[in-house]
């Protein structure tokens, strides 16, 4: 079987996530295929109120929002934040709305994450879950490039995702091997995918932001999560 290009692989992960669109939150709430027993639930409960915390710390700031998901993370920050999310997946978007609370200030709208609609230093932020892991290797300094356009000079980046960790994904489909991963997912209707899926370290996110940002920040859960925030430079002083 022909090995699929880079640029295949960023295509199936954007049909897997369009399709995984009704189910996606079973992984974060550790339902179905993603429950793994109490006790390594009970640790992901844990060390996902960490992250919260940690993207949670940020107030009082115009936010945008890449690869939202189902808005997880959007309905977090709208608390205290003015946020407008963005997705590639028109079904995630649908997913999201179904979920908003009327009265949070937030906005909506679909975005590819290499073509941000947001003008140069328009947000006080930028923030991003579970998405630079699956952004190219050979495609990350263009990301945190755009990501930074869109935020102020002394404005934050934050993000969060994973660690490679054996009961981060679905029961039947761990497999631990190389940070950078093609990974095959399967949705609970059995469809199949190839992803990428990248494990980013606490160096090489300090590099990546270093790009961009500074005064980089890298935080990690026991086994499952990595979050990492940095204060975007101005222009003139990006290396
Ligand atoms: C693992 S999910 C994370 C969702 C959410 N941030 C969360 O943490 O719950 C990855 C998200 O990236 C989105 N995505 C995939 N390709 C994208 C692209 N090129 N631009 C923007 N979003 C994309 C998917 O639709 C999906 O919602």
């Amino acid at each position: 079987m022909a090995i699929p290009s880079e640029a295949e692989v960023e295509a199936d992960t954007r049909d897997y996530y369009r399709a995984r669109a009704p189910e996606f939150e079973q992984w974060i709430l550790r339902e179905g295929r993603y429950a793994h027993g109490p006790e390594a639930d009970a640790s992901w409960h844990r060390e996902m109120a960490k992250l919260q915390q940690f993207v949670g710390s940020l107030t009082d700031a115009s936010v945008f929002e890449v690869a939202s998901g189902t808005g997880w993370w959007t309905r977090l920050l709208a608390v205290r934040n003015r946020v407008i999310a963005s997705d590639y997946a028109p079904e995630m978007l649908d997913e999201a709305r179904q979920r908003d609370e009327d009265h949070l200030p937030l906005g909506r709208c679909r975005a590819d994450a290499y073509r941000l609609p947001a003008g140069d230093d328009s947000v006080d932020a930028c923030m991003f879950g579970f998405w630079l892991s699956h952004v190219p290797i050979a495609r990350s300094a263009e990301f945190i490039r755009e990501a930074a356009r869109i935020v102020r000079p002394g404005g934050q980046i934050v993000l969060v995702d994973s660690k490679q960790a054996e009961h981060s994904g679905a029961s039947d489909q761990f497999v631990k091997g190389d940070r950078v991963q093609r990974q095959h997912r399967r949705l609970n209707d059995g469809r199949e995918f190839t992803i990428w899926k990248i494990y980013w370290s606490s160096d090489e996110l300090h590099s990546l932001l270093g790009l961009v940002c500074t005064e980089v920040e890298v935080i990690q859960t026991d086994h499952f999560f990595i979050g990492a925030r940095g204060r975007v430079k101005a222009p003139a002083s990006e290396d």
